[in-house]
Order: structure tokens, then sequence, then C-alpha cells
């Protein structure tokens, strides 16, 4: 039997390349007095949208807190059901299910081990409100026909891309496609801060603080999230 002719130092998985450009970063971050939210954050996100060419992009504690905010973004509600893809982290149904809403899912094409578009089809009833698809280990789902069926049901359409910051499918990067795209920056993930994530819109109100559902810090009208 042949030997795997891989690489001989291996590629160890959640051990990230840390050089001393990030140290410096982090040691000129701790002597800024900035230990919370502040310019650093903002640098970070728009420089995120320019990456990804647009939309607005606001950062977070993780891509689970990414996913719950989508969910209340798109408005989802009990009662509703989200369709989603089994082959994931179990963050992305807990999103659903957090929102008080029942997944639904739809299994995988092992052609592209991504959401099968005709199985999210054959899973739309009455009470579908949304479609989490996963970009998973960095594939691209069939956006074409998921965006298609998302517009024929008025569905919203939200797409898990923690594992696919670098992901384009068709010219377009992974996260600008749907409604909400969902980033991670967790440990074992391509980039990376040590935890966090990012959530990416077209829609710039839904994801300024004070007037979406991150809501006003100290008057506010509905109920917020705590997911910085
Ligand atoms: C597909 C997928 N979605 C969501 C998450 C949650 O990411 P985070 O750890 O940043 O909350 C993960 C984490 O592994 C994931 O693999």
């Amino acid at each position: 039997m042949s030997q795997n002719p891989g690489r001989k130092d291996p590629l160890v998985f959640g051990s990230p390349l840390i050089g001393e450009e990030e140290i410096d970063e982090v040691v000129a971050t701790v002597r800024s007095g900035w230990l919370g939210t502040g310019p650093r954050v903002a640098r970070l996100e728009r420089a995120f949208a320019a990456y990804k060419g647009g939309g607005h992009a606001l950062a977070l504690s993780s891509c689970s807190a990414a996913l719950h905010i989508a969910m209340l973004i798109c408005e989802i509600e009990p009662g509703d059901e989200v369709i989603t893809c089994p082959l994931t982290f179990a963050a992305t149904a807990h999103a659903i299910v957090h929102a008080g809403a029942t997944p639904v899912f739809a299994d995988c094409d092992r052609r592209t081990m991504t959401i099968d578009p005709g199985r999210v089809r054959a899973a739309i009833t009455p009470r579908t409100k949304a479609i989490i698809v996963i970009h998973f280990a960095g594939r691209p789902c069939e956006m074409d026909e998921l965006s298609t069926i998302a517009s024929e049901h008025q569905l919203k359409l939200i797409e898990d891309c923690a594992h696919a910051i670098e992901t384009v499918y068709r010219g377009r990067k992974a996260g600008t496609i749907g409604d909400v795209g969902c980033f991670s920056f967790h440990v074992t993930k391509n980039v990376i801060t040590g935890e966090g994530g990012m959530l990416l819109t077209a829609e710039q109100e839904l994801c300024r603080p004070g007037e979406g559902p991150l809501a006003a810090r100290y008057v506010t009208g509905r109920v917020g999230a705590i997911s910085r």
C-alpha cells in the first residue's frame, strides 16, 4: 500500500501562526486603554466589509452570536421553521432554537457536501421563514438555486460562513449573497482572534447598535442582545 506523500510537518488544527506583528498589535491595544469595543474594532469592521466588497460588518463575540443576531434581524419567531443542513456545528441549529423556532433539516448533497437545494424545496411548509446554508469546509453552497428558492417562497437566506472567509461562489464572496453572512474567528478557523465573529449585511440600519436588534444603550423600544 502506498504511503501518503503529504507534508512532513503536519498542519496542526487550531494552532494558528502568531508572529511579532500580532503580538505588537495586542500590546498596543492594551496600552491604548481600549479594552472594550474601540477604534480597532471599527477598523476591523471597515477592513472586513472592504475585503468582502461592500455591506456593513458588525464585530461580535462569536459566529454563534452572529447567527443569533441573524435570527433577530430576520424576525424569526416561535412557531416559525428554519431549514438548515445537519452537516455543520451545533451552533447553526442552536441559533434557530434560541429564536424559539424549529430547525428543519435538509441533508447535504454527497457530491458537494453542502445543503441539497432539492431537499430544501421538499422541506418547505407554510411555516418556513428562512434557510441557513453552511459553506462547509470552505465549499460554497449552490447559491444560485438556493437564492431562487428563497425569493420564490419569500424566505430569508442566511449564510453560515464560519469555514468560509475566503470562499468565492461564481465571483461573489461568501456572506454577500444571502441576506446575512455570519463568520467565525474562533481559533480553529482560517482567520482568528481567539474567539470572535462577524456579521455582514447589506442593510446598514440592521447592524447599527441603537437602531437594529442590538438596541440602544439606555433607552430601547425592543429587547437587545449582548453579543459584542
Ligand atoms: C459551521 C459552523 N457554524 C458556526 C460555528 C460557531 O462558531 P463560533 O465558535 O465562532 O461561535 C462553528 C464553529 O465551529 C461552525 O463550524
